[in-house]
């Protein structure tokens, strides 16, 4: 499914997560290195206006056009080959050391089914030691539960058991001019 750039609640969502993040790391925000999805830069974009060096922000993606916008603000991206995102959360542990990373944002957008795995192995790479956001559809994952439209409390509770318990849940509707949008939600591990 096309990405078609961020909602004015997605927005407003990220600032919540990152602000959470910036309370646990203090001004380790300014100073670590920040794991984004290029996508359509708006992670970047946002941490940027927040006064992070784009030295500081690695991008990745597993489409091309998105390395290509995320460079053009500068910031770092791995090598080819690097472009998936568990390659680049492992790449940055063994480059810088798991305590300069600061963050790792998995603003996947998909089912639980496709994302939970994505999930699992970064924290299986960082475990609990780094901030990471995982972003999936809040609704239509009715086969991964076994019912049609399983409760927001059943998705928790998949997630909880799949991940470890989210220090927060983070719900939106990713409406823009363009689309209604779907019920989206931001899970925030600190
Ligand atoms: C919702 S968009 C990310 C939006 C981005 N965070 C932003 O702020 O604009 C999801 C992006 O992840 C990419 N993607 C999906 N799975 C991936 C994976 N396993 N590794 C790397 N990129 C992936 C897609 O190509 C897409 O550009």
């Amino acid at each position: 499914m096309a990405y078609h750039g961020d909602s004015l609640a997605k927005e407003a969502v990220r600032s919540t997560a990152y602000s959470m993040i910036e309370k646990r790391l203090s001004n380790g925000f300014w100073t670590k290195k920040h794991i984004v999805l290029a996508g359509d830069c708006g992670d970047i974009k946002t941490l940027y206006r927040y006064g992070v060096d784009v030295e500081n922000i690695i991008a990745c993606d597993c489409d091309s056009k998105a390395l290509d916008r995320a460079s053009d603000w500068g910031v770092f991206i791995p090598s080819k080959g690097c472009d998936d995102l568990v390659e680049t959360v492992r790449w940055a542990v063994d480059q810088y050391g798991i305590n300069q990373i600061g963050s790792i944002n998995a603003d996947l957008c998909g089912t639980l089914q496709k994302g939970i795995p994505i999930l699992k192995d970064i924290r299986k790479i960082v475990g609990k030691k780094i901030p990471t956001l995982f972003t999936f559809i809040y609704a239509w994952d009715g086969f991964y539960m076994g019912k049609e439209a399983a409760p927001g409390n059943a998705r928790k509770a998949f997630l909880t058991k799949a991940a470890g318990k989210p220090k927060a849940l983070l719900p939106y509707q990713s409406r823009t001019r363009a689309s209604y949008g779907s019920p989206m939600c931001v899970a925030v591990f600190t």
